[in-house]
C-alpha cells in the first residue's frame, strides 16, 4: 500500500482526530500536527494544528483539501499517523527506507451503535471542552483535561451559544473585526470569543473590553498579554460616554446591568455599529416608574410587576432599535434553568436606503403613554439629541 491509498482509507471516514508526530528531519519547523473537523457557520470544516515546544498554530481547510494535506506531511514531514473515527482507529507508519505500514482497527460492532447513539445525543458546541481551550481552562471552566467543570457548566453553555449567535453573523467573506464588550466584567466571554475568532475563524480581531471596575480590568490585561493577545485590550471606564478608538463593527454586552445595557445600544447606534448583541439584566428602572394600577393585573403583584417592567423593557428597546433603522430579533439565549436572564438582543443595521422606521417609533411612544414610562433608551436617543 502506499502512501495515498493510506491517507484515501481514513480521509473518506468520518474522522474525530487525526495526529501526525515523529518529524522526518530537523528541519521539520513543527513537532507534531493535529487535524479535527469544526463547524463554521454549519460547514463542515477541519482545523489542522501546527505545535512548536511553545506555540500552536491553526489553519482550517475544506474537507476536500484533507487527503492531498495528509498525502503531503506524511511525505515530507511526518513518520506516522495515529487516527480516530467513530467506526475505527487508523495507524501509518513509515519507515526509514520508506515502506508504509497501515493499520486499521473497527470498533466492535456492539460499541459502534452506542457511541453514534452518544454522539448524536451530545451537543455539538462550538468550542468543544474536549480541546480544553486555554482560556476556558484558565477561568476554571474547563479541566486540563478537557471538561467542564460541573458548577461551571451555565456559563460554558452561556459562552458557546452567545458565540454561535456571533459566529452566524460573521460571513466567510470577513477577514478582519473590531469589537466592544461592554460590561465585560471577568470576560469569560470576551477571552473565547477573542480565542474563537483569532485562532478557530482565523479572522484578525481588535476588540476592547470596557467596565468600571479597575482591578478586574487589571487582571484582564495581564491576561491578556500573557496569552500574546494582541488585539485584545480592556480598559476602566463608564458605557456612558465611551469614545471608541476604532470604527466599531460589532457591541455585545452580556448582563449588563439594567441601564448599562441602555448605554450599550445606544453608543452602538450613534456609531452605526452593523452588529449588537446583548443580554440584558437587572432592569428595574421601568418597575420603578410604573404605577401599581398602569397595567391592571399585571402589575398588581410586585413579582409580576417586575416581570411584566422587564419585557416592556425589552420590547421598547427592539422597536427604538428598529426605528433606527436596525433589524430586531428578541432570541432565547439558552434555556431558562441555565439563566433566568435569557433574552438576547440581536440587532442588524439595514442599508442606510431603508431609512428610519416611524411606526416602530410611534409604537413605542404609545406603550410608553399608556404605560407611563421614559426608558433610558428613548430619552438618549430622542431627547438628549433635542437638548
Ligand atoms: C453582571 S456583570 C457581567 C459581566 C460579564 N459580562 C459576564 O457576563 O460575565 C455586569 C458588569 O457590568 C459592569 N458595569 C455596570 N455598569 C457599567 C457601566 N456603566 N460602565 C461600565 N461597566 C459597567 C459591572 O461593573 C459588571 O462587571
Amino acid at each position: 500500500m502506499d502512501i495515498t491509498e493510506a491517507v484515501k482509507q481514513i480521509a473518506e471516514a468520518d474522522i474525530e482526530k487525526l495526529i501526525l508526530s515523529n518529524p522526518k528531519s530537523k528541519d521539520v519547523p513543527y513537532q507534531k500536527m493535529t487535524v479535527r473537523p469544526l463547524l463554521i457557520q454549519k460547514q463542515k470544516m477541519y482545523q489542522l494544528e501546527r505545535f512548536t515546544e511553545r506555540q500552536a498554530f491553526q489553519e482550517n481547510i475544506e474537507p476536500a483539501a484533507l487527503a492531498q494535506v495528509l498525502v503531503q506531511s506524511l511525505q515530507e514531514e511526518y513518520s506516522q499517523l495515529d487516527g480516530w473515527s467513530h467506526k475505527a482507529n487508523y495507524w501509518i507508519k513509515i519507515s526509514k527506507k520508506g515502506k508504509v505500514f497501515y493499520k486499521e482497527k473497527k470498533k466492535k460492532e456492539a460499541d459502534a451503535p452506542q457511541e453514534l447513539a452518544q454522539q448524536n445525543r451530545k451537543k455539538q458546541y462550538l468550542l468543544d471542552a474536549a480541546e480544553a481551550p486555554r482560556p476556558l481552562v484558565d477561568l476554571g471552566v474547563v479541566t486540563k483535561e478537557g471538561k467542564v467543570v460541573a458548577s461551571k457548566y451555565d456559563k460554558y453553555k452561556q459562552i458557546n451559544r452567545f458565540i454561535e449567535m456571533i459566529d452566524e453573523g460573521i460571513g466567510p467573506e470577513i477577514k478582519q473585526i473590531n469589537i466592544i464588550d461592554f460590561g465585560c466584567g471577568k470576560s469569560y466571554l470576551t477571552f473565547v470569543l477573542y480565542h474563537y475568532l483569532t485562532q478557530v475563524r482565523q479572522i484578525k480581531a481588535q476588540m476592547v473590553g470596557l467596565d468600571l471596575k479597575a482591578d478586574v480590568i487589571e487582571t484582564c490585561n495581564q491576561i491578556a498579554e500573557r496569552y500574546g493577545y494582541d488585539g485584545l485590550h480592556f480598559e476602566v471606564g463608564n458605557i456612558e460616554g465611551y469614545t471608541p478608538h476604532f470604527s466599531v463593527d460589532m457591541v455585545i454586552s452580556l448582563h449588563a446591568c439594567d441601564t448599562a445595557t441602555d448605554f450599550a445600544l445606544y453608543n452602538a447606534v450613534q456609531w452605526k455599529t452593523a452588529r449588537i448583541y446583548s443580554v440584558p439584566c437587572c432592569q428595574h428602572e421601568l418597575c420603578h416608574q410604573m404605577k401599581r394600577q398602569s397595567a391592571g393585573s399585571l402589575t398588581e403583584y410586585g413579582l409580576l410587576k417586575e416581570r411584566f417592567a422587564a419585557l416592556l423593557t425589552d420590547a421598547l428597546r427592539a422597536d427604538l432599535l428598529r426605528a433606527q433603522g436596525y433589524q430586531v430579533d428578541l432570541l432565547e439565549f439558552v434555556d431558562m434553568e441555565h439563566s433566568p436572564k435569557n433574552l438576547l438582543i440581536r440587532a442588524v443595521k439595514k442599508k442606510e436606503s431603508a431609512g428610519k422606521n416611524n411606526h416602530a417609533k410611534e409604537r413605542a411612544e404609545a406603550a410608553m403613554a399608556a404605560y407611563q414610562v421614559m426608558p433610558t433608551l428613548y430619552r438618549l436617543l430622542y431627547e438628549e439629541d433635542e437638548k
